[in-house]
């Protein structure tokens, strides 16, 4: 796999996208083999990032299978392109597509499933975009949609204390910003398929717990973590909680949570599955 670095114009988030890709690979893919595994679908994935999702569509799908890859962004799409993941070169039934969510350019009712990863955070219209995802879901077909919810995506064995704090620091950096509830959606999904026209029909949480000794994988992507975290918050702590943050997420720091014996962590994905009824939307 290239890293973010290699590639012009990806904002400050690929690289946790691809850390976290990377750390929890089998665990997703395990989940998607679960599913999907030698089914034959038309997919598309819409906001593919760095095409971890699309790559593994591709490895588990039956042979007649086709899948279309999303993305509005040149810069995600050249390395999706240039993405090995799984050691393994796309097969040509993957194509990428270069285009806005709001605008998906396919026919009512294209696809078996529509797939939509950690993205509702960076759409303009997260809702309009689902209308357009459930547009293009021919009817009885599914829309999958995985999301997080800031307050609790990853639990560390903070200090208690402080791990309200931060919670409340993170809430209230949020908070000034017209899309305060976007770090939530994971709780908001069926709420929104319901506003979308779809049936909320299955909630399924990955949960992905690790201990020492932690990957190269896993340590990356916690240090880019809690770096993002640490960045996300500073403003809204005092000193003496800036200086408890600093102590035990600094890498170099003696106390630094996760070179301790005893550390855990436990990152949690929510994926929702929404039925398009036959009857439903435009028909
Ligand atoms: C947080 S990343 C998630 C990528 C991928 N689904 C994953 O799980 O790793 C968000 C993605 O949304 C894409 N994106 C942002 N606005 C978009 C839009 N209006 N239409 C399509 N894609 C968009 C970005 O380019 C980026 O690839």
């Amino acid at each position: 796999m290239t890293s973010a670095a290699e590639h012009e114009g990806l904002p400050e988030y690929a690289s946790l996208l691809a850390a976290r890709h990377a750390a929890h690979h089998r665990e997703l893919r395990e989940f998607m083999e679960e599913h999907w595994s030698g089914k034959d679908l038309a997919v598309l994935d819409v906001a593919c990032g760095d095409g971890f999702y699309a790559a593994t569509f591709d490895a588990v799908l039956g042979p007649r299978s086709r899948i279309a890859a999303l993305d509005v962004s040149p810069a995600f799409l050249e390395w999706a392109s240039a993405c090995r993941w799984g050691s393994r070169s796309l097969s040509p039934r993957t194509q990428f597509v270069a285009a806005a969510a709001e605008r998906l350019p396919f026919e009512e009712g294209s696809f078996d499933l529509v797939w939509c990863a950690q993205s509702l955070i960076s759409l303009p219209e997260p809702l309009d975009c689902l209308r357009e995802m459930v547009r293009v879901t021919r009817p009885g077909g599914t829309v999958a949609i995985l999301e997080n919810d800031r307050l609790h995506e990853l639990q560390l064995p903070w200090p208690p204390e402080l791990e309200i704090v931060l919670r409340t620091a993170e809430r209230s950096a949020a908070s000034d910003s017209a899309s305060a509830e976007k770090p939530h959606a994971g709780r908001f999904l069926e709420a929104m398929m319901l506003d979308a026209g779809l049936r909320p029909a299955q909630r399924i949480s990955i949960v992905i717990d690790r201990s020492p000794p932690l990957s190269v994988a896993d340590e990356a992507f916690l240090q880019t973590y809690l770096h993002e975290l640490s960045e996300r918050v500073a403003n809204d702590l005092t000193p003496k909680d800036r200086d408890e943050l600093l102590r035990l997420a600094t890498p170099s720091s003696p106390a630094y949570l996760p070179a301790q014996p005893s550390f855990w962590m436990t990152w949690t994905d929510v994926v929702v599955f929404g039925k398009r009824e036959v009857g439903s939307v435009g028909e």
